[in-house]
């Protein structure tokens, strides 16, 4: 592990600060791991153009820009290896996350092309996916959700926004959300492992949402499964975190 090598991108805090924490600890210098990102939630209507572009220039642009400046001394050296912060959000797309979700099947789309030609070169390409999890990122996107202005909105879209997404969702960080830290454990493990996978997914219970993208490739099932969650369902959808919390306590440091 003697090679000097590592680079974390956004570690001044949350799940960028746990990683390079761990990564300093282990003398795990030969990293290069692309984790800068921000959040936008809300509807549509009210956001900006700007602010769009300004997100995809942090979550897709800084990814493409380090890979696009590392990759030719990666190729000379003939290793290497490519460790990016996606998202659940990255395979599956979810309510009032649009342009966040966006971004990340972006970054998705430009790991799995590129990293058939990295593999060519001995580099190796992580996607890493973490469901919710604790940080100042859902501390910002909340804060800001409370002062949007939802005038670009219609009445019901702005109800449905604040009335019952905003309430859901911080539940669910509140019910399945992880540490940074344990983030960061699951991101050393399996970068570290001898074959490292092209994809891990950070939050075992999140797994059975992101499995029904892949159970029906129609997309029926996870739209119609979404949709009764949130619109129709609402005693299932609070049954369902209670009983996910209650295996997160059993499995503890199992995950
Ligand atoms: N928290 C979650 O629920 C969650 C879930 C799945 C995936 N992720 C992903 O995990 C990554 C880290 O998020 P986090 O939860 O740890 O959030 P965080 O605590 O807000 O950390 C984000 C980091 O990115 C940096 N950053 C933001 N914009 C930047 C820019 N334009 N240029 C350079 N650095 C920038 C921030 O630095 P400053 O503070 O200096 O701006 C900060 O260090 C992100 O890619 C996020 O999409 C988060």
């Amino acid at each position: 592990m003697g090679t000097r090598r590592v680079l974390v991108t956004g570690c001044s805090s949350g799940i960028g600060l746990a990683v390079a924490a761990r990564l300093a600890k282990d003398e795990l210098r030969r990293f290069k791991v692309n984790n800068a990102g921000v959040g936008m939630i809300g509807p549509l209507e009210c956001q900006s153009i700007a602010a769009m572009k300004e997100l995809f220039d942090t979550n897709f642009f800084g990814l493409a820009r380090l890979v696009k400046e590392l990759l030719p001394d990666m190729k000379r050296r003939q290793s290497g290896h490519i460790v990016v912060m996606s998202s659940v959000m990255g395979i599956q797309g979810l309510l009032f996350n649009d342009v966040y979700s966006a971004s990340k099947f972006a970054v998705e789309g430009f790991c799995e092309s590129l990293a058939v030609q990295a593999m060519k070169f001995n580099i190796k390409t992580t996607l890493v996916e973490p469901g919710p999890v604790v940080t100042e990122f859902e501390r910002k996107v909340y804060e800001e959700a409370e002062k949007m202005d939802l005038s670009g909105a219609d009445e019901e879209t702005a109800k449905i926004f604040r009335e019952i997404y905003l309430p859901y969702s911080k539940k669910v960080f509140a019910s399945l959300g992880q540490t940074p830290e344990e983030v960061a454990e699951q991101t050393v493990k399996v970068i570290t492992a001898k074959e490292p996978p092209l994809r891990h997914q950070t939050n075992r219970l999140y797994m059975p949402m992101t499995a029904l993208k892949h159970a029906d490739p129609t997309g029926r099932l996870p739209l119609d499964t979404f949709y009764k969650m949130i619109f129709k369902h609402d005693n299932v959808f609070n049954a369902t975190l209670g009983v996910l919390r209650l295996l997160q306590r059993r499995t503890g440091k199992k995950q």
